[in-house]
């Protein structure tokens, strides 16, 4: 079984509360596809969760955006992207490449986010209060449609419907 199939040179944009398998779903295509402030804010840091970072972080994501974007390849943005601003912007960008953009919803329930988070090495462990308000934060399909997605996927049915957002490295030799 393969990764759910985006159309070519989309905008794919993960939403969900930390732990809830953003980067998990996101490690099923090719790594040149994906990009995430958690890894810009540690190039520039070293420390991932640094916020003083993330101005840095979001431009360079937005330059590999626009690169990629630009040239009709697909990018895939690994972050919470629980707040309707950040997705505002992300779906400006699209617009402005005129790319097909699509959300992610990873639409679990609490407790299973909890757990998934939890399980996780230490290092990686985010705090339950931060989880918690994520999570709160999630939108509905109905409200990614609004603010203008092009396509919703609710990782609910893509679970249901056998598209399993494990890592490639579980499914490959
Ligand atoms: P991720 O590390 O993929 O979550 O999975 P995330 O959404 O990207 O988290 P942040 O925002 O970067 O903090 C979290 C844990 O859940 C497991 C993964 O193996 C990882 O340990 N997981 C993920 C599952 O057990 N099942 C899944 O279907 C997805
Ligand atoms: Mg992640």
């Amino acid at each position: 079984m393969g990764p759910l199939t985006l159309p070519a040179g989309a905008l794919c944009v993960l939403v969900g509360a930390p732990g809830s398998g953003k980067s998990t779903f996101a490690a099923r295509y090719p790594d040149t596809w994906r990009v995430c402030l958690d890894s810009y804010r540690r190039m520039a840091t070293d420390v991932e969760a640094d916020q003083s970072a993330t101005p840095v972080a979001a431009e360079i994501q937005n330059l590999l955006l626009d690169a990629r974007l630009s040239r009709g390849l697909t990018a895939v943005v690994d972050s919470t992207n629980v707040f309707p601003h950040v997705r505002a912007g992300l779906l400006a960008r699209a617009r402005y490449w005129q790319r097909p953009v699509t959300a992610v919803l990873f639409d679990l329930p609490l407790p299973t986010v909890e757990a998934q988070n939890a399980d996780r090495d230490r290092d990686r462990v985010v705090p339950l209060h931060i989880v918690r308000e994520h999570h709160q934060l999630l939108p509905d399909a109905d409200q990614l449609h609004h603010e203008g997605f092009d396509a919703v996927h609710p990782i609910s049915e893509l679970l249901a419907t056998g598209t399993p957002p494990l890592p490639r490295s579980t499914c490959m030799p």
